[in-house]
């Protein structure tokens, strides 16, 4: 360990409800306020403390981190004082979360966007997406918290759209006793990579037949009626790891963000939340001068907070809406738990000089960019896909003009989504979904002689006759001998 490197600062997180205002110690796991029920912040109420360091001498602490040997600090809790400062080293989970490369758009595909950009890579966690980063910090806490009350069991659960439960189930099995994990997922709505990972990891896979709004309403009754730990993004401990993506965007940018346009799919809205809290923290701590222009990216299948923010503010009235299939199927979600703690930050963000918007993509322009993104060499999710498709729409609507670069979050690896892929390239999309492939994009494995042409042919033989078939069905020109 590198006790000695370990920061000395500690701070006092509190609860604090969006609803009433009131705070709660963190002593216990608290997910929404038991005066009014409304979802927390955590706040640290030493952060003034912090301030005591000009923003440019935090920008030297957190960049002279990026090269130590240190394990508690090699993750997400790089920017340890910005989050969740109360960990002891020995409670901090490391699986190799956080510091994901960001990866400039491929040359042609930036032409053809005709604005610069990057897809931060999430899906190169260690669960394949950023759901690692909140599992890292809420998993540390729940450490703190076997430490110091001698738990015996904890049985953490959650609701999902498969990789809330792909990163639950991953921590849980890697921290062991006395931590067991249940996780809750709409059956037949994850995709059978996402369905692969808990049963992997050993945690008890329950389905219910629904959505995943369903399955929420159920995980928050167990939360009220029994001794569990909710892992959802409701556990607001979730939220403050993921504002971690919000600090690596803004050192990989030399901590300079304010002409950047950042794209990030909303769904159950804890993702956006949390960037925006980690961006507002930044710049209260001079950290960054300036704010990002944040854009949420949403499908017009499960779209409740662009039908909000599309409205003139006296207008403004939030409503769940009924979800329909969607590409961007982890996203898929009509009613977002985080929908208050959007409001409050959004507040906050336009008030410290930022913008915010939301762009709707229809479910064809998010596998059209999927598709197009992939074939350039991304590795893109589908909801990574439906950034990039907010990003050409925010384009077409003039909403990037003076913008120096877009950073799209990839919130999964490419490989969890498989299956839109292939059902785009055999043509077997269900009409729900309203996607017509585009042929041109169909991609199949090509047989290279029959079972029956190989039988009894030795190897060389055979290597010689598939080499020879695979030159003419591509067309390769023969070497010239010297
Ligand atoms: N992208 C991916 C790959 C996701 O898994 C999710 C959410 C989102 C985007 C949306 O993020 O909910 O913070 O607005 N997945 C959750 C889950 C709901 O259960 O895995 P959000």
């Amino acid at each position: 360990m590198c006790h000695d490197a370990f920061p000395a600062y500690r701070g006092k997180m509190e609860y604090e409800c969006l609803g009433c205002g009131k705070s709660f110690p963190t002593d216990q796991l608290l997910y929404t306020c038991p005066d009014c029920g409304g979802v927390f912040l955590l706040k640290d109420r030493n952060c003034n403390e912090l301030k005591k360091l000009s923003g440019g001498e935090w920008r030297k602490i957190f960049d002279a981190r990026a090269g130590m040997r240190c394990t508690p600090l090699r993750g997400i809790f790089r920017f340890y004082e910005l989050m969740a400062p109360v960990f002891e080293p020995e409670d901090i989970l490391y699986l190799g979360e956080g510091n994901t490369p960001i990866v400039a758009g491929a040359p042609a595909l930036q032409e053809y966007a005709g604005i610069p950009f990057s897809f931060k890579n999430e899906g190169q966690n260690p669960s394949a997406s950023f759901k690692d980063r909140g599992m890292a910090c809420a998993y540390s806490y729940l450490r703190s918290l076997v430490r110091r009350h001698h738990w015996k069991d904890v049985l953490t659960i959650c609701a999902s759209t498969g990789d809330t439960s792909a990163a639950a189930a991953l921590y849980g099995a890697y921290v062991g006793d006395p931590i067991k994990t249940a996780v809750i997922l709409p059956l037949g709505k994850v995709t059978p990579q996402q369905l692969a990972q808990p049963l992997g990891s050993g945690a008890s896979v329950l389905e219910i037949p629904g959505v995943f709004d369903d399955c929420m309403k159920v995980v928050e009754r167990l939360a009220d009626r029994y001794r569990v730990a909710l892992l959802n993004s409701k556990n607001s401990w979730r939220i403050l790891g993921q504002e971690s993506y919000a600090f690596e965007v803004a050192q990989w940018y030399g901590w300079d963000v304010e002409d950047l346009a950042l794209f990030v799919p909303v769904g159950n809205a804890g993702n956006i939340s949390a960037v925006m809290s980690g961006l507002l923290k930044m710049r209260c701590l001079g950290i960054i001068e300036g704010l990002p222009k944040l854009f949420g990216v949403q499908s017009e299948h499960a779209d409740p907070v662009w039908r909000y923010y599309s409205k003139p503010v006296q207008e403004r009235k939030y409503e769940p809406v009924a979800v329909r299939p969607s590409v961007a199927q982890a996203a898929m979600i009509g009613d977002p738990v985080s929908f208050p703690r959007v409001k409050k930050l959004v507040e906050a963000y336009e008030e410290a000089g930022g913008t915010f918007s939301v762009m709707q993509v229809t479910e064809q322009e998010i596998m059209d960019a999927d598709m197009l993104v992939n074939r350039h060499g991304h590795i893109a999710c589908t909801q990574g896909g439906e950034c990039f498709a907010g990003m050409l729409r925010a384009g077409k609507a003039g909403l990037l003009q003076n913008c120096r670069e877009a950073v799209l979050d990839s919130t999964a690896h490419a490989l969890k989504f498989i299956d839109f892929q292939n059902m785009y390239m055999d043509g077997s999309f269900p009409d729900a979904y309203g996607v017509t492939p585009d042929a041109r994009l169909a991609n199949r494995p090509v047989s290279v002689l029959t079972e029956k042409e190989c039988r009894g042919l030795d190897r060389m033989t055979l290597a010689e006759r598939a080499a020879a078939q695979i030159a003419s069905m591509l067309g390769l020109e023969p070497l010239k001998k010297a």
